[in-house]
């Protein structure tokens, strides 16, 4: 089943969201040459603490951390270590938080110091595959225009879409129905109704779609090594058409649906 949620709720769960997109832009700027995944964990575990708000990852299904940060060619998922980024890498920020029993979840990938144009791409090309499957997030929609959009977007650009992650619906829990993939036909699904409030996700790998997932039982990476990106924003369906939840104001992806 899936729950729609009240104006009043939307209204909620904006505050958990912003909080997200803020402390997002917060990691977004603290990323840079130098610094270890652990220092933006910490960071992250701070902010939510005085904001008054709980971690939403740490701990479920016995996740280890506040953050998951996936560099290169780690899909999502990457455990937070004392493994210092250096410049051109990439790396993936994502975070959940609850505020008053509602859940906030988003992610942005960014690039440390200069990145490689081909890299720069594809930071681009998922981040404009989020907003074309934001753009089908629209009542009287289906559920599968929006990983369409995703697909056409990311395949026509040359890149490969991850198959065994998915976006989901969000509320007072972190993962409600439905699963939301980032592939498939347009036109199937569920009709997309006023109140869904839904986690939409792309992984785009540059090379090929298949992952693995490392003996940490956790890090997804990509089978031939090349690199992957991730996009997440937290969107609620309105009569008015999509109100993204997560809207990120500074650096780090563009900030924009
Ligand atoms: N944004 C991811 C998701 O919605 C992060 C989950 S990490 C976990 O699935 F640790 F909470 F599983
Ligand atoms: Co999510």
């Amino acid at each position: 089943m899936i729950v729609c949620k009240s104006a009043a709720e939307i209204d909620r769960m904006a505050g958990a969201n912003a909080l997200v997109a803020a402390i997002l832009d917060e990691l977004a700027a603290a990323t840079a040459p130098g610094a270890t995944t652990r220092d933006l964990d910490a960071l992250a575990d701070r902010r939510i603490r005085e904001a008054g708000a709980r971690a939403a990852f740490k701990g479920y299904r016995g996740y280890p951390a506040t953050l998951c940060a996936s560099i290169n060619e780690q899909v999502v998922h990457g455990i937070p270590s004392d493994r210092a980024l250096v410049e051109g890498d990439i790396v993936s920020l994502d975070m959940g938080v609850i505020v008053e029993g509602f859940y906030g979840d988003s992610a942005v990938t960014v690039g440390v110091g200069a990145i490689a144009p081909e890299t720069a791409r594809l930071l681009r090309v998922t981040e404009e595959a989020l907003g074309r499957g934001i753009a089908q997030a629209r009542v009287g929609g289906r559920l599968s225009d929006i990983g369409h959009a995703v697909q056409q977007w990311v395949e026509s650009n040359g890149f490969s879409v991850v198959r065994e992650f998915v976006g989901h619906g969000i509320g007072q829990a972190l993962h409600e129905e439905p699963q939301i993939p980032n592939y498939g036909e347009p036109g199937r699904g569920p009709r997309l109704a006023e109140g869904m409030v839904l986690a939409i996700e792309p992984m785009v790998n540059a090379g090929k779609p298949g992952v693995k997932v490392l003996a940490d039982g956790w890090t997804a990476v990509t089978r031939d090594g090349s690199l992957s990106a991730h996009f997440e924003h937290t969107v609620a369906l309105t009569a008015d058409g999509p109100r993204v939840l997560t809207v990120r104001n500074g650096a780090g992806g563009s900030g924009r649906p």
